[in-house]
């Protein structure tokens, strides 16, 4: 790996801070002043130090977006923003990708990760993981509702898992908890029912919530515990 893509990566510098610490003599590779911003490393072996502190090496990165509404989730697009370009850049240089999809109107938490592995199991369909959205309608839910999302919405091409929907006040905004994610569930389940979904926000997802002192485009690694129930809700119904 080059020395100014780990100094990228590992500590959290664009490309060009990382070769101007490199230019002004502060990055020391086993023992030696490096010269060259380009000179090949193996990150596993090689002791690096910045100003005379060693950087550690990691290569795992778990992230909390709160994404807004209008910005795709993809890794790049030709017509619209990007989550990913919401991030800084050393998330695309490790490779930490978005943990399935948000509608381009949706807006709330999304998860990103290194971890595919994490990343697939939580997608897995038979692992049932809970999604928790607030929705916006364009008119009053009523008792009938509950009862259809609990029992399962048929859809053209499918009947939905039971959900559990709460209706919030004064009746057209309502808290929708979901195990899986098929393309434009919510919103398909609530036209089901003969609502629109006017607006669409995801609060949780595998027992994470949104942070809500993250902005809209803010983003935030994960705790250590926040990782744990993460991984926890992989684990959870994995014998199903
Ligand atoms: N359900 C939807 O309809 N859209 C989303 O973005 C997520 C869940």
């Amino acid at each position: 790996m080059r020395l100014d893509k780990f100094l990228t990566m590992q500590g959290r510098y664009t490309r060009a801070q990382a070769k101007a610490l490199v230019r002004q003599g502060r990055v020391i590779v086993d023992g030696v002043t490096a010269a060259d911003g380009g000179m090949a490393i193996d990150p596993t072996q090689c002791a690096v130090l910045l100003d005379g502190e060693q950087i550690a090496y990691c290569d795992q990165l778990h992230l909390m977006l709160n994404k807004p509404a209008g910005v795709l989730t993809a890794a790049n697009d030709p017509r619209h923003r990007t989550v990913m370009d919401l991030l800084p850049p050393y998330c695309a240089a490790l490779s930490c990708m978005p943990i399935g999809r948000l509608d381009l109107d949706t807006q709330g938490l999304l998860l990103l990760t290194t971890d595919g592995t994490l990343a697939h199991r939580l997608l897995a369909p038979k692992r049932g993981v809970e999604k928790i959205y607030e929705a916006q309608l364009d008119g009053r839910l009523g008792p009938q509702d509950v009862e259809a999302f609990a029992a399962g919405v048929a859809l053209h091409d499918f009947t939905a898992r039971p959900a559990r929907l709460e209706i919030l006040p004064p009746g057209d905004r309502a808290r929708v908890t979901v195990c899986e994610g098929k393309y434009h569930q919510v919103k398909r389940m609530f036209q089901a029912r003969g609502r629109t979904v006017l607006a669409l926000k995801r609060l949780s997802f595998g027992g994470v919530a949104l942070d809500a002192s993250l902005a809209p485009g803010q983003w935030r690694e994960l705790t250590e515990q926040e990782l744990r129930t993460l991984r926890g809700a992989a684990e959870g119904s994995a014998n199903g």
